[in-house]
This record gives structure tokens, sequence and C-alpha cells, in this order.
């Protein structure tokens, strides 16, 4: 059943319209309203999930506003409202917790101590360092030190939003699992200049485009597996488009003719990466070259993976899982920034691209039965999403003009 409730606080013109008015002094702002996508219990995201308009926490010394530009939907957000993703979100006892992981923010008003001792200004572009932040609303009230500042010009909104989670994933699978060879000519040798090989299933999701267009800037090639669809010729030009060396269907990759054209590629298939899980897992393990890696990072198929023993015992097959959230609780700022920073610069140089997202605008009218239909096209696109074969991934836009 959907259960599509409104929560209002306060006069009407708080409802929507974020208040900002000065006191003499000029220090102090009335109550900034926030419309948040909200949920008191876990479930599903159609009976779960209501928009709250609510004041954030005043500004403290130590605090910063902050508008939310845009904020992905991505899987992991949604497995977090159904309560089946191990980063749990803060309830608010009487609002409860705020859906959405990762999005882009803006600087509107600094406490008097970040002035002070930080390099923050109001207008710059945020990125928020802490998991289930609450990206899913138009404003936020949030430690200076849970923020990292990022440059905005020439970075497209929708690919400063996804930062965090889709290229960030691709980028530390690709570095920290394989000493990658991107072509290097071994002269005492008639060895001709080879590259390593990277396969990966699940290539058309957000981090599948990712990793197409990490290897190629990097100079690795990389084998592509969509699962099989009508549509299938298109998306492989779109993914070729990206730079994907070879794109495969799931059917396809089964046939003798793949297995033995992957056999005679010019360089070892030395990584595989897996966010399908059940039988795909496996025809990837048997494509992979002695030595090599396999690393599981998501279960798109709901089904336990499945390795022949054989793998393990006669070609040394590694298997390993991954964890973005892991790698970011055991990493500081400024191991994260080097890695940002050089993901950035592809985008600004065009060579990184967003995955391709549909907006859902939320942006705030004051109109109870507008926030109602933005609430049903949020739920919309989550239940397109979670059907497989969406084609597009969803980003809310706060600010469509960013676009
Ligand atoms: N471990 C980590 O740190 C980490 C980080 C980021 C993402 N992930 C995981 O990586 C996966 C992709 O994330 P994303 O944000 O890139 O997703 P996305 O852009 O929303 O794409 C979803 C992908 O999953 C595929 N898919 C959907 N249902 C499927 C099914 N029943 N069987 C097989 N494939 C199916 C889709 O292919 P179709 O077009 O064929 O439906 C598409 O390739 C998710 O499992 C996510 O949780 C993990």
């Amino acid at each position: 059943m959907l259960r599509i409730c409104v929560i209002q606080t306060g006069r009407q013109s708080h409802l929507c319209t974020p208040v900002r008015r000065f006191s003499q002094a000029g220090t102090r702002w009335a109550p900034l309203v926030s419309q948040a996508v909200m949920f008191k219990d876990y479930g599903k995201p159609s009976e779960v999930l209501s928009v709250v308009s609510r004041p954030i926490e005043p500004l403290t010394p130590s605090t910063v506003h902050v508008r939310i530009l845009a904020a992905p939907v991505n899987p992991s957000d949604i497995n977090q409202i159904e309560g089946v993703y191990p980063a749990k979100p803060t309830f608010d006892p009487k609002w409860g917790a705020v859906a959405g992981n990762e999005g882009v923010a803006q600087i509107v008003a600094l406490g008097e101590a970040v002035q002070r001792t930080s390099d923050l200004e109001v207008g710059d572009w945020v990125l928020p360092l802490n998991r289930a932040f609450g990206t899913w609303q138009t404003y936020a009230s949030v430690e200076a030190s849970d923020l990292a500042k990022i440059p905005h010009d020439q970075v497209p909104l929708l690919g400063a939003a996804s930062l965090t989670v889709n290229p960030s994933t691709a980028y530390r699978m690709l570095r920290d699992f394989v000493d990658l060879n991107p072509g290097r000519y071994i002269p005492v040798t008639t060895t001709p200049l080879t590259r390593d090989y990277v396969i990966q299933s699940g290539a058309n999701s957000g981090v599948g485009q990712a990793v197409i267009q990490l290897c190629r800037c990097w100079g690795f090639k990389s084998i592509n597996i969509i699962r099989d669809r009508p549509t299938a010729a298109d998306t492989m030009a779109q993914l070729k488009a990206l730079g994907a060396d070879y794109v495969f269907t799931d059917e396809q990759l089964r046939t003798i003719e793949t297995r033995n054209q992957l056999k005679s590629l010019d360089g070892p298939i030395a990584l595989g990466l897996d966010c399908v899980g059940g039988r795909t897992t496996m025809e990837l393990g048997r494509n992979l070259s002695s030595s090599a890696s396999l690393v599981v990072y998501g279960g798109m198929s709901k089904r336990p993976m499945s390795l022949p023993v054989s793998l393990f015992i006669f070609r040394n097959l590694a298997v390993q899982g991954y964890w973005m959230n892991h790698w970011y609780r055991t990493h500081s700022l400024a191991d994260r920034m080097p890695m940002w920073t050089d993901l950035l610069k592809l985008m600004q140089l065009g060579q990184l691209r967003p995955a391709a997202f549909e907006p859902l605008l939320w942006v705030p009218s004051g109109d109870r039965m507008d926030a109602v239909q933005q609430l049903r096209t949020v739920i919309e696109a989550i239940q397109a999403s979670s059907a497989g074969f969406a084609g597009k991934k969803h980003a809310l836009v706060m600010d469509p003009s960013l676009l």
C-alpha cells in the first residue's frame, strides 16, 4: 500500500521556503526549514517514506548550514531504507531518519569558529564525509569537520553528487587489488606491448561505467558483461562510446566462441569485478587468467555466488570482497582527497562522465500537493531501479539551474 504523508511544521510560509532573517547584530538566523524524504521504520520504501518539512538545527560556532544541490538514488540507499544495509542512519526520536547517503551541497552559512579557523566560505561546494548523512533533503546543519570542500568549476552537478560512491569504488577496485599493467614494453624479450584486461559484470551500472572510463584513462583494457535484453545492441554501443574494448551479454559469455576469443587476447585478464553474484560470478571466474583476482562488491541477482573449486586449486584464483564504506571508515580526509582530486580533474577534462541520470526535481514549492507528487516520483524511481533494466540512474535535484 502506498502511504504518502506530508508533515508540516510552523506556518505555511515555513513549509518549503527557507526563511533567513538576520538579527540586528546580523549574526543570527531564523530557523531554516528543510524538506526531507524521511522514514521512521525500516521497510518497503512505498510504505515507510514520507515528506517532512522541519526546521534544521540552529547554527553553532562549529557548524555550517548547507543547501543540498543534488543526491543520487543508489541501490545502497534503497537497501538502507529496507533495513538490510549495514550502514545505519541516525533516527531522530521525533522525525525519524533522512534517506540518502551521498550528494553535493553548497554552504549557505558558517558558524563563528568556522569562519575564523577554516577556509570554508559561503558558496563553496562540499561533500559529506560521513555515510548515512541523509542527503535527500533541501537543507542540513552539519559540523564543518564532517565536510570536504571540492572545486566545482567545470564539474557536472551530477558528477559531483555521485563522486563518493560509484567512481570512488571503481577507482579503488582498479588500484588496490592488482598492480595492473597499462602496456609496458619489455625490451629484453620479443614481447610486444601488452596491457592487462579487466572483466566486469553489471557493466552498465554506475560503477561499471566509471570502471570503463577509468580503464580507458589509465591504459587498461575492459571486457564488459551486461544482461541480455532486447535493446542489448544500444547498451553495447553506449558502453563502447564510453571506451569499452569488448562488450558481451551474459548469454554470449557462455558460448565457446567468446571463451576462445577471450583466451586469445594479447594480455592477461588479471582482474574481475563482480556486482551480480549467482552464475555470473562463475562465468567471470572461468575467464580470468592464472593468478588473477576477483573482487566481489555487489549482489544484484540476490543469488549466492558459485565458483568451481578447480579455479582455486589449478588457477590460483584470489577472491575478495570490497566495501567502499569500510575504506572510508579506515581512511582519513588526507587519504581521500588525492582520489577525489584525480576523479574531479578527469571530470573537468571531460574524460570521466557521470552515469546517465534522470533528474527528480526536489524543489520546495510551498504547495502540499507538489510535495506529495514529488514523493510519488521518488518512490516510482526507487521501484524502477529495483526492478532492473532501468536504463538510467535517478538523482534528486534541488537546483535544476545547475544541471
Ligand atoms: N561494495 C561497494 O562499496 C559498492 C559501492 C557501489 C556500488 N555497489 C554495488 O554495486 C552494484 C551496482 O551499483 P550502482 O550504483 O552502480 O548501480 P546502478 O547504477 O543502479 O545499476 C544497477 C546494476 O545492477 C544490474 N541489475 C539490476 N538487477 C539485476 C539482477 N536482478 N541481476 C543482475 N543484474 C542486475 C543492472 O543491470 P540491468 O540493466 O541489467 O538491470 C545495473 O547494471 C550494486 O549492487 C551496489 O550495491 C557496491
